[in-house]
C-alpha cells in the first residue's frame, strides 16, 4: 500500500518541523484534513495554514475536504498547493459539477464515503475520479476505532473498479494501523491514511514500510 500521514494531530506551531518528520518517515504523500466546523463537528485549518507548509515540503498534497460547500473554496486550496483535492458526496454541492471543477483547475479528484455511505453511491462517478476514500470512522477526529464493517464496502468498490478496467485507487482512513491496514489492503485499499498510528509511532520509518509492504 502507499502511505498518506494525516498530519491533523501535529503540532502546527511546528509545521516546517512535521513536513520534514513525514518526509523521513518514508511516507508518499501528506493527508491534510480539512473541516469546516458545519460537516462535521470540529474545526482544522483551511487554505492559509496548508499554503504556509507548502514550502517547507516537496510531498504530494492529498487534502480531504470535509466541507458542506467546498465547490466555492476548490481555486484557493489549488492556489494553496493541493495536489488532489477530494470532497465528500454527503457534501451538498453538485458532484458531477464539482468534480469536473477540480479538473479544470489541473488538480486530481477523489470522492469520500462516510461510514453510512453505500459503496454503490460512488458507481455513478468512478470515472471521474483518480481515488476513492472510504472513511472507517466517522469523520471529524483523529485518533478513533478503525469499523470492521466498512471491509465489504472496501470489496465492493474494488470489484467494480476492476470490472471497469479503471486505475482509480482505494483510500481507507480513520483507526489505520499495521493490522487494520492489512485488512484493508486484502478486501482491495491501495492508500492507508495513517495519523496517530505514525505521529505516535516509536519508529515511524518502520510502521511506513511495514504498511508499504502489505
Ligand atoms: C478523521 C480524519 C482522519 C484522521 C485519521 O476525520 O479524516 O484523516 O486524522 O486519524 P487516525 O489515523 O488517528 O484515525
Ligand atoms: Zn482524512
Amino acid at each position: 500500500m502507499k502511505v498518506s500521514p494525516s498530519i491533523l494531530t501535529c503540532d502546527f506551531a511546528r509545521g516546517a518541523e512535521e513536513m520534514q518528520f513525514v518526509k523521513d518517515s518514508g511516507a508518499d504523500m501528506v493527508h491534510l484534513d480539512v473541516m469546516d466546523g458545519v460537516f462535521v463537528p470540529n474545526i482544522s485549518f483551511g487554505p492559509a495554514v496548508i499554503g504556509s507548509l507548502r514550502p517547507h515540503s516537496d510531498m504530494f498534497f492529498d487534502v480531504h475536504l470535509m466541507m458542506q460547500q467546498p465547490r466555492r473554496m476548490l481555486p484557493a486550496f489549488a492556489k494553496a498547493g493541493a495536489d488532489l483535492l477530494n470532497i465528500h458526496l454527503e457534501c451538498d454541492d453538485p458532484i458531477d459539477e464539482t468534480l469536473a471543477d477540480i479538473r479544470a483547475l489541473g488538480k486530481k479528484a477523489a470522492i469520500t464515503l462516510k461510514p453510512a455511505t453505500p459503496a454503490e453511491a460512488a458507481f455513478p462517478y468512478l470515472e471521474q475520479v483518480d481515488m476513492v476514500l472510504v472513511m472507517t470512522v466517522e469523520p471529524g477526529f483523529g485518533g478513533q476505532s478503525f469499523m470492521e464493517d466498512m471491509l465489504p464496502k472496501i470489496a465492493a468498490l474494488r470489484q467494480e473498479i476492476d470490472r471497469r478496467g479503471l486505475a482509480v485507487d482505494i483510500q481507507v482512513d480513520g483507526g489505520i494501523n499495521v493490522d487494520t491496514a492489512r485488512l484493508t489492503a486484502e478486501a482491495g485499499a491501495t492508500i492507508a491514511v495513517m495519523g496517530s498510528a505514525v505521529f505516535n509511532a516509536a519508529e515511524p520509518q518502520a510502521l511506513v514500510a511495514a504498511v508499504q509492504a502489505l
